[in-house]
């Protein structure tokens, strides 16, 4: 069975406090930051740059795992690994096959994981040229821009279908809570980020280890 790993998104955090946020959750069992970034185009929602995530790096060692919801990936990764990135993903619908492919290689080669996201609207067929070349798959389960949304459930037949071709990590992102998470670890999904369900929760160890061990 594969480990699951846990990815708290930082968008439900408190930002007024978001080093000690930090702390809560590293403390709690967290696997890496799931940070979100959004420019405004891509979602109707705008969020940080590489400025906060300079910060972020100097309080925690988790694996940061930036998520880039924005138009032009190509031309910020790289900020985004200055900044101390650990795991760069970007959007099928923000990129070409043959762009994610060099940038994949050029990332690599910087110790970077790269993996490759895709809208509830978009068919798996879509990254299918893409899968050999990414390190990770995130798959959303609701429509990028906002934390809080329901699940949407035709993410875990996607989920299933990309397990059977698809060995390394799955994660899926949105909507995430004990009953979801199970469903998508059945599925075959092994990295659950979640948002809600975390920051809201008191007891921050005891949400992270009921999604963890929802199976
Ligand atoms: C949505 C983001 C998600 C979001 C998850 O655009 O990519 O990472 O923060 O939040 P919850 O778990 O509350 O749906
Ligand atoms: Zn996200």
């Amino acid at each position: 069975m594969r480990k699951i790993k846990i990815a708290p998104s930082l968008l439900s955090a408190d930002f007024s406090c978001l080093g000690e946020e930090i702390r809560k959750v590293e403390k709690a069992g967290a696997d890496m930051l799931h940070i979100d970034i959004m420019d405004g185009h891509f979602v109707p929602n705008i969020t940080i740059g590489p400025v906060v995530v300079k910060h972020i790096r100097k309080v925690t060692k988790l694996p940061l795992d930036v998520h880039l919801m924005i138009e032009d990936p190509q031309k910020y990764a790289d900020a985004f690994v200055r900044a101390g990135s650990d795991m760069i993903t970007m959007h099928i619908e923000t990129i070409t096959v043959t762009g994610f492919r060099q940038q994949a290689a050029r990332l690599k080669k910087k110790g970077i994981k790269v993996g490759i996201s895709l809208n509830p609207a978009t068919p798996l067929a879509k990254i299918k040229r893409v899968l050999p070349f990414a390190d990770f798959v995130l798959v959303m389960s609701v429509n990028p821009g906002f934390s809080g949304q329901a699940f949407i459930p035709a993410a875990i037949l996607k989920i299933k279908k990309l397990r059977a071709v698809f060995d390394k990590d799955i994660a899926v992102d949105g909507g995430i809570n004990e009953s979801t998470a199970r469903e998508a670890v059945r599925a075959g999904a092994n990295v659950l980020a979640a948002g809600s369900f975390i920051f809201a929760a008191k007891n921050k160890r005891s949400a992270i280890e009921r999604i963890r061990n929802a199976r």
